[in-house]
């Protein structure tokens, strides 16, 4: 993401962001010195195409539209198949690139290969497909790019930043990813996160104040959750600290006050005691916060 924002603008630019958006693209753009414009998205179908078309027409400035169409963090969306070609086509339309995050699609439960990337819609190169291998192993820090038009600037800018990435970890990858044994991991991986998000999800029904609202997304491991009217995320995040329980308060996902009563739930690990404990902690901080 770096890379593809320094290939296609300069500090002071504006770049139009889905809203919420993942925390780590802000801090990106932050520190490259880039402005956000955020555009609302719908918990279902995403980006909104009608905000898109306006923000484009009436702020001539904007250098890129970056969005996670499959699976977006922190809401869990997938933007339908039927809406994908807009974007693009809206973008290319006003000489805006497109930059595509694409860390989450094989986590979506049901046939992850049917939804297709916005690049699949890309006929002049104006999108830069950037995927991540984290379903694979996070720590490796691995993932690959199709940079469109922008392909000699990247590999430059690449080059200059870090030159080659470390080759073992690449065969590795690479050997894995080409046998069978991806597949199968990423089949059991699907469903274990299916399980431990529909439990996560009915704890937060059974434990939190009445007035909680859910959005249950079609895989993956986030929760988006919004606290009855008014409650501070900030604040249920400072409270729940002391118990050892972390959670990511919707003020971080935007640079407006518009999520601070929003959460997201990560539901990385089997569905225990210790987080059927905490979940039941956190509604009670949040029921005290809802009634302060
Ligand atoms: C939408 C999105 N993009 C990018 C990343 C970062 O991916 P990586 O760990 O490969 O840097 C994350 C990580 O949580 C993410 O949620």
């Amino acid at each position: 993401m770096n890379l593809a924002l320094r290939a296609v603008a300069q500090p002071g630019d504006t770049i139009a962001v889905e809203s919420p958006a993942f925390f780590g693209l802000l801090q990106i753009l932050e520190s490259l010195g880039l402005r956000a414009l955020e555009i609302p998205t719908s918990p279902t179908t995403g980006l909104s195409l009608e905000a898109l078309d306006i923000a484009l027409t009436t702020c001539p400035g904007v250098k890129a539209l970056v969005v996670v169409p499959n699976l977006r963090n922190p809401l869990g969306c997938v933007m339908p198949d039927a809406r994908k070609a807009e974007p693009v086509r809206l973008c290319a339309r006003h000489r805006v690139a497109v930059i595509e995050d694409e860390p989450y699609r094989e986590l979506i439960d049901d046939q992850p290969e049917r939804a297709r990337p916005l690049k699949a819609w890309d006929r002049d190169g104006g999108v830069i497909y950037c995927v991540s291998l984290k379903v694979l192993a996070p720590g490796m820090r691995l993932g690959w790019m199709s940079s469109g038009r922008w392909r000699a600037r990247v590999r430059l800018l690449k080059f200059a930043q870090t030159r080659h990435n470390e080759s073992l970890a690449q065969f590795v990858a690479a050997e894995f990813i080409g046998s069978g044994t991806y597949e199968r991991h990423l089949h059991r991986l699907r469903e274990k996160l299916r399980v431990q998000r529909e439990a996560s999800a009915d704890a937060v029904g059974r434990y939190f104040p009445s007035g909680t609202r859910l959005s249950l997304p079609p895989g993956g491991l986030l929760l988006w959750v919004a606290l009855p009217d008014g409650a501070s995320s900030d604040a249920l995040f400072e409270a729940a600290l002391p118990h050892g329980i972390r959670i990511a308060p919707g003020s971080i996902f935007s640079n407006s006050a518009r999520f601070r009563s929003y959460i997201r739930l990560s539901c990385p690990r089997p569905f225990d005691e210790r987080m059927d404990a905490a979940l039941r902690q956190l509604g009670h901080l949040a029921a005290r916060l809802d009634a302060a």
